[in-house]
């Protein structure tokens, strides 16, 4: 069956979306876009700037997937417009730690040491997630770090060391 798209009736063309620049600061670097408002920060890191380490699960705010850090605060890049966003230390799991092996962030290393992933795919936002949890200051046990990171959902289920790397980091922190 041939689909054929009807053009729409004289008057009511569409036209273009509206297009706004929009500054973006990304891992340390300003990056000026073009974007339709409505665009979100998640599609603007993967479709506009190549930083697909950030991984669209949900892309409704239920799986922390797209979890990146803004002013060092963990939020899901799939709910905030990119527009909303400028002026602000937007950071990636790209921009945590470095490409060095020996410039790991801690946690980067936990997650690697303790086995904290099967597939990988939640990776990124599990341990943005936990970069921001570790600045929040607020876990001090096992329990809380559950808690805390209860919006970031593992399909393969590696929780248990999910939740093992991070403690471990949390305590070389306090000592
Ligand atoms: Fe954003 Fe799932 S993709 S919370
Ligand atoms: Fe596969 Fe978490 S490691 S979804």
């Amino acid at each position: 069956m041939t689909l054929i798209a009807e053009a729409p009736p004289l008057g009511k063309q569409s036209s273009l979306p509206p297009v706004h620049t929009v500054t973006l600061t990304v891992n340390g670097t300003e990056t000026q876009l073009q974007l339709a408002p409505w665009t979100s920060l998640l599609d603007a890191l993967r479709e506009y700037m190549d930083l697909t380490g950030t991984k669209k699960g949900c892309d409704h705010g239920q799986c922390g997937a797209c979890t990146v850090l803004v002013n060092g605060k963990r939020i899901n890049s799939c709910m905030t417009l990119a527009i909303m966003q400028e002026g602000n230390e937007i950071t990636t799991i790209e921009g945590v730690g470095t490409d060095s092996p020996d410039g790991l962030h801690p946690l980067q290393k936990a997650f690697i040491d303790y086995d904290a992933f099967q597939c990988g795919y939640c990776t990124p936002g599990q341990i943005c997630s936990a970069v921001g949890l570790l600045n929040e200051g607020h876990a001090k046990t096992t329990d809380d770090i559950r808690e805390l990171m209860s919006g970031n959902i593992c399909r393969c289920g590696a929780y248990t060391n999910i939740v093992v790397a991070i403690e471990e980091v949390m305590n070389q922190q306090s000592v």
